[in-house]
């Protein structure tokens, strides 16, 4: 089936109101978003609109029950000025996985990538071409249903918009492994991108904040013992010159798109890459012996970002300086080159959004 997408353009854009030479992370927004409303089983009245507020009922169950997904992507301009959006099957198929670990209603490929495509060729006057800025682009879906009581929601509303945005971490990120708190168990949502794996996260984050830290490094849930991710990132550490990152079988980490093109361009560039089981003791075993070379995240938002440190059971873990990091910098490169069109798309990786052929312009 194919959806009609209806366009209301704005009449002024607010394009020239931002400064791209220096774009803080999240706070400007394009100046359409999409969106879709979902009942009778099926998704209607598909639709693109000057950005805007929701006008939502008190009980609006995703308010109450937390029936809520997301998704970010980015997207840059090639040489020739054409948009270009990094892996954006791979974020279509996620939403998908989140959607039915929620009970949520997925999106058909046809209408996320004509909605994606549509509004992006739209909205291509936000994204930046300064080094290290892009289009962010979040696809999130949450129930609209209105009703008290616990059960299954029947009506959804797709969206999707786009802010233009600098670098998220701006200096080394220094983590905290906590040992109090987890981010999920075998058998619950944390592989999923529902909003309240964010939520429940925000309070351990905030009091690590407190003490210095800018982010939590969540151990398992069971042995409070392997490493599994840092909230906004996937984790990665370098030991001995072997690539070693949590694997995902537990279904209590996030697939992260980052997280999958790191491991893809390591094994591409002739690193050992090792997805599974990292043990905090393991590490620091690591960090004692001379062996622990680098431990960097990796995210949408975030790009590979270097950990400047780890906190753990009262100590604070030196890592490198940032030109040290071989492995990390090489592949941060590589990969910022393919999704901004400078490096080679060995993979295929970048969708070229048809720009002008759309909305009459
Ligand atoms: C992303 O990287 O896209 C996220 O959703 C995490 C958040 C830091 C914005």
């Amino acid at each position: 089936m194919s959806y009609k997408i209806s366009v209301e353009k704005v009449q002024h854009s607010s394009a020239s109101q931002i400064d791209f030479n220096n774009i803080p992370f999240g706070k400007n927004f394009s100046d359409h978003m999409f969106v879709a409303d979902y009942y009778d089983g099926d998704w209607h009245d598909c639709r693109i609109i000057p950005f805007g507020d929701f006008s939502l009922h008190p009980a609006t169950s995703a308010i109450h029950y937390g029936q809520a997904i997301f998704e970010g992507m980015k997207a840059e301009q090639d040489a020739e000025g054409n948009p270009i959006i990094f892996r954006p099957l791979k974020n279509w198929n996620r939403l998908n996985i989140s959607a039915q670990r929620m009970a949520m209603p997925t999106i058909p490929q046809d209408l996320f990538m004509n909605a994606l495509d549509k509004l992006i060729s739209l909205d291509k006057d936000f994204i930046p071409d300064t080094d290290l800025s892009s289009l962010y682009i979040r696809p999130f879906m949450f129930a609209t249903e209105k009703f008290v009581g616990i059960r299954v929601a029947e009506h959804y509303r797709f969206c999707i918009f786009s802010s233009p945005v600098g670098a998220y971490y701006t200096k080394p990120v220094r983590v905290f492994v906590s040992e109090k708190y987890v981010r999920a168990a075998p058998g619950g949502v944390g592989f999923a991108k529902a909003a309240g794996n964010y939520g429940a996260a925000m309070m351990p984050t905030h009091e690590v904040q407190k003490l210095g830290y800018d982010q939590l490094l969540w151990l398992d849930g069971i042995h409070h013992k392997y490493f599994q991710e840092i909230g906004t990132m996937n984790v990665f550490f370098v030991i001995d010159g072997v690539l070693v990152t949590p694997g995902l079988d537990s279904g209590t980490i996030l697939d992260g798109v980052t997280r999958d093109s790191i491991i893809r361009l390591a094994e591409d560039e002739g690193y050992i890459v090792q997805e599974r089981d990292v043990s905090v003791d393991e590490v620091i075993n690591a960090y004692h012996e001379g062996k622990l070379q680098d431990t960097f995240g990796a995210g949408t938002a975030a790009v590979l970002s270097h950990i400047g440190a780890f906190h753990y059971k009262g100590e604070d873990y030196e890592l490198p300086a940032v030109e040290e990091r071989e492995i990390s910098n090489k592949l941060k490169k590589r990969l910022m080159d393919i999704k901004s069109g400078k490096g080679e798309d060995v993979f295929d990786w970048m969708h070229t959004v048809p720009v002008g052929v759309y909305a009459g312009q």
